[in-house]
């Protein structure tokens, strides 16, 4: 059977290495992109591979289900892995109806639109795969129990010896749902369905919830690339609260390699947290970055360290987040690739030298979006 894939969310920051690496890697398969192109899509990402082949582009909406059932029998499709959401916390915060339009309910039109089209063919559900990418928020925060940190106690090839960890527990795929924010909410709602129709319906479903992504065409909103491009331009740096929340880091190109991996070899109606043992506070996290960034743009050492500007604390702040990944190492044997410093060195990098990627996105509604949201110029 041809591989005929369709990946929501494409144009975004995940999604766009997902379809790079699928449609380098599969040039037998017939990748189609599904994405609405909000703030957060950008075709851009994608300029490299757009013109392959084995490569179509949609522009639709998730919620839109008589275009979901219309794509569905259009381009015969038999494997879905689903990225398509509103992903900033922030937002969310702001505007949580537009998180659970997308999340719940755009996640719901598709596992509906997959189900009607797979149940009209013989084979059925043979051979098909829903596959819903999913965060380690939706598990709730965990407590800080060691602020300065202790020696972690897993690692992977790519942790390095003197990795930290904040506190003993971990997130499993048995922990509890426990989200906070409208975006965790909303992500745990999805991931609700996803499993309801897999256990109601016999759908061939799969859930991976990961932690906090970094690397290039991540949309400026988000710590890394925004503080990075603050650096540059001799911006304010906002720190919420003390900074000390703890955030568990996976450079991009890791995660969309565990994904090849879940989606031709996870066990059908399981379940995969994704992470590499990589907790940072984000206080220490931002002077990484200002160190690299300086000694990259050839300016003193520590020189933007005066940017750092205590602000605000973002409301419901979950403290930290730490993932359990042994479950996928052992079962698939995959581990991330990169050590965070060679990880922070290459995306630092990458932001610097696409100013023009940077600067197209941050000009125009982007910008007053975030004076507004963070009342700084
Ligand atoms: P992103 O915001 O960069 O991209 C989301 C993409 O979805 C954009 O291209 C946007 O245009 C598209 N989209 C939004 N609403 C849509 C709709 N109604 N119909 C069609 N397309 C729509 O997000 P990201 O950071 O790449 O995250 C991708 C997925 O991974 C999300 O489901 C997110 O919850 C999950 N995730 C993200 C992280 C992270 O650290 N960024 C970690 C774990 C899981
Ligand atoms: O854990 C996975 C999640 O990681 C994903 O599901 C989300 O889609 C993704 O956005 C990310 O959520 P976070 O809220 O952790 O990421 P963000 O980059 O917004 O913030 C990282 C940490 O930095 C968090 O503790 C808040 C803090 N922060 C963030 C911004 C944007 C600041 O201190 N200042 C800022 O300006």
């Amino acid at each position: 059977m041809k591989r005929n894939i369709l990946i929501t969310g494409g144009a975004g920051f995940i999604g766009s290495h997902v379809v790079r690496l699928f449609v380098n890697k599969y040039p037998d398969y017939h990748i189609v992109n599904l994405d609405k192109l909000t703030y957060a899509g950008n075709l851009a990402n994608l300029k490299d591979i757009e013109d392959k082949p084995n490569y179509t582009f949609v522009k639709a909406d998730i919620v839109d289900i008589d275009k979901m059932r219309e794509i569905f029998r259009e381009y015969d499709i038999n494997g879905v892995i689903h990225l398509a959401a509103e992903s900033h916390v922030d937002r969310s915060i702001k505007d949580p109806f537009t998180f659970a339009r997308t999340n719940v309910m755009g996640t719901l039109s598709l596992l509906q639109a997959a189900k009607e089209y797979w149940e009209t063919l013989p084979e059925k559900f043979e051979g098909k795969l829903f596959y819903h990418i999913s965060t380690d928020e939706v598990y709730g925060a965990l407590e800080l129990t060691h602020p300065e940190g202790v020696p972690a106690p897993f690692t992977t090839k790519a942790s390095s010896e003197d990795d930290m960890a904040y506190g003993t527990e971990f997130f499993l795929e048995t922990t509890k749902y426990n989200p906070h924010s409208p975006y965790s909410a909303s992500k745990a709602s999805s991931d609700h369905f996803v499993r309801a129709y897999h256990d109601t319906y016999g759908m061939p479903t799969l859930v991976t919830n990961c932690s906090n992504n970094y690397g290039p065409y991540q949309f400026p909103e988000k710590l890394i690339p925004l503080f990075i491009n603050n650096i540059r331009q001799g911006k304010p740096l906002p720190v919420y609260g003390k900074g000390e929340n703890v955030r568990d880091w996976l450079f991009v190109e890791d995660h969309a390699r565990a994904i090849d991996l879940i989606f031709h070899k996870g066990k059908v109606g399981d379940t995969y947290n994704i992470g590499g043992f990589n907790e940072w506070k984000n206080i220490d996290l931002i002077k990484v970055i200002i160190k690299t960034v300086d000694r990259l743009l050839g300016n003193p050492e520590g020189q933007s360290l005066s940017l750092i500007t205590y602000v605000t604390d973002r409301l419901g702040h979950d403290m930290r987040y730490a993932i359990d990944s042994r479950k996928l190492q052992s079962e698939l044997g995959w581990e991330p690739s990169l050590q965070f410093e060679e990880g922070i060195e290459k995306t630092v990098r990458w932001y610097l030298d696409h100013q023009d990627w940077m600067d197209n996105i941050t000009s125009g509604d982007y910008e007053r979006y975030y004076v507004e949201m963070y009342k700084i110029r």
